[in-house]
């Protein structure tokens, strides 16, 4: 869909003082996304023209954020406002005919929603059409004052109420549709006469309506969807909501998720049919799950890579490494980045790797550290072993090949290498290469003393200072133990 005579102006100049904060309002985060990312997303299937974000508060971050989206910004620098936001964007609006005007901190709307509000404006020939809502809490919302069953007369601030309009539950979402020709001298006789001295956007909706413009209200099928957010109470129930769109998205499309609420995920993850979500999981970033894997309660994955039929156990960490078909990680293991697990590989627990490659049937199933380590197929790494990839200056790597079998407790000091079908006896610690099918053992040589311990025992049976503690022994050794 394309509207060249459309643009859409988004305000994200204030603060946001309600949410006591040191970042910019709609730099805040909902449903994984800052707020005027979820709004620049939400207006794109309009095909607007321009997209233009007002900035002010942070501006350079909130700057930073938009321009990669396709928007263009316009300073409001100071904030007089969201009247005197429209006025300095004038300008930047060159010919086009509308705007659709959206807060930067409402972010649930949804595009069909939108597209529905410039429908309805284009059709009535309307100077303006407000989305509204019937909300059963009204509080903190600019009230609708109606004229009729579809048009409004004028929108009072929450602070501006008088008489029994604090009653009124149809509220202003703060998202219009202008023909800006009608809008800009609506907006010069604003005045600012409200408690904070700023010009008031929805002051310009009573000016239109008093001259006999068309003002139209269009009530949002789901009143969730202008929710604002200005306090930090707002902020959670409207990450709350995104939340659950996005675990609906995914049960609709084959995925179980137990105990649904306890399961967060991220607005880009994706996840195939017959996956099986436990209580308590966070799937962050860019996470991708194949079909039939299980993912176990209590487990973080962020940018990992699924393919089909993965396990991860309970409590284990994931993020930013790829896992083939049929690999089983956990309960308790840690990968942090740049992992790649081939088909069938098992990690146990308390494992943990980086910028490792675990060829395919490999495994290292207890107590393991494998970094910057190259390991070839159906690799046996025993419990313990421990690559030794820092050496205090530089990381280096270590190579191991197929079907080599590293003994417990064993320390790989890199840069080393072991050969295929190799053996690493437990308990090594090997700086040397190992040469293929060879055995590298590198321990203290043990020395059994026979009957040591018989003789021992027989020692302190016959000697008697060591069957007591004389009592002068003992007054020493409890103030020592004292102290
Ligand atoms: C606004 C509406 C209110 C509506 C509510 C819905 C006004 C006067 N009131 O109130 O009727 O019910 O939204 O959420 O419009 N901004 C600027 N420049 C400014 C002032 C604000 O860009 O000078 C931006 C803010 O960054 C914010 C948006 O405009 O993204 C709305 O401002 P906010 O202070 O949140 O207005 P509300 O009190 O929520
Ligand atoms: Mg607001």
């Amino acid at each position: 869909m394309k509207n060249n005579d459309l643009a859409v102006v988004i305000l994200a100049a204030g603060k946001g003082t309600r949410l006591k904060s040191s970042l910019a309002k709609v730099l805040h985060r909902a449903g994984g996304r800052t707020l005027v990312e979820q709004v620049i997303r939400a207006c794109a299937p309009l095909g607007a023209k321009r997209t233009i974000v007002v900035v002010g508060h942070q501006s350079e971050v909130v700057m930073a954020t938009v321009e990669p989206l396709g928007a263009t910004t316009v300073l409001q620098q100071p904030q007089h406002g969201t009247g005197h936001a429209m006025q300095v964007v004038r300008r930047a609006l060159g010919n086009s005919k509308f705007a659709i005007v959206l807060p930067g901190d409402a972010p649930l709307v949804r595009p069909e929603t939108l597209k529905a509000l410039l429908a309805t404006h284009r059709s009535a020939n309307a100077a303006a059409t407000v989305l509204t809502a019937v909300v059963a809490d009204p509080r903190g919302y600019g009230r609708i004052l109606r004229k009729s069953d579809t048009a409004i007369s004028a929108i009072v601030e929450e602070s501006q109420l008088s008489g029994d309009q604090a009653e009124i539950n149809e509220i202003n979402s703060a998202i219009y549709c202008f023909t800006l020709e009608k809008l800009w001298p609506a907006l010069a006789q604003v005045k600012p006469n409200n408690k904070h001295r700023e010009l008031y956007l929805t002051d310009a909706v009573a000016v239109l309506a008093s001259k006999g413009e068309v003002v139209l209200a269009q009530v949002a099928a789901d009143p969730c969807e202008v929710l604002g957010c200005n306090t930090r109470a707002d902020l959670a129930e409207v990450d709350r909501i995104f939340r659950d769109w996005k675990r609906l998205a995914l049960m609709d499309s084959g995925v179980t998720i137990q105990l649904p609420e306890t399961v967060l995920i991220d607005p880009d993850v994706m996840a195939g049919e017959d996956t099986v979500i436990e209580p308590g999981v966070q799937l962050l970033g860019k996470t991708k799950i194949g079909a039939r894997c299980t993912i176990r309660a209590g487990s973080v994955l962020s940018g990992a890579i699924l393919a089909d039929d993965v396990v991860v156990e309970a409590h284990s960490l994931i993020a930013d490494s790829r896992l083939d078909d049929g690999v089983i990680v956990g309960p308790f293991a840690r990968l942090r980045g740049g992992n790649h697990l081939k088909a069938r590989v098992r990690v146990g627990n308390f494992v943990e790797l980086k910028k490792s490659v675990l060829g395919e049937g490999t495994k290292a199933m207890h107590l393991t550290y494998l970094g910057d380590a190259k390991i070839g197929s159906k690799t046996n790494i025993g419990a313990g072993t421990i690559t030794c990839n820092y050496d205090g200056f530089h990381k280096h790597p270590t190579t191991i090949g197929n079907k080599v079998f590293i003994g417990s407790d064993s320390a790989l000091v890199a840069p080393v290498r072991v050969g295929n079908g190799a053996f690493i006896a437990a308990g090594s610690t090997i700086t040397e290469n190992v040469p293929a099918d060879g055995l590298g053992i590198a321990r203290g040589r043990q020395t059994n003393k026979i009957g040591w311990a018989s003789k021992k025992r027989r020692e302190l049976a016959s000697s008697p200072s060591d069957k007591k503690i004389t009592p002068k022994k003992s007054r020493r050794n409890s103030k020592k133990q004292k102290r």
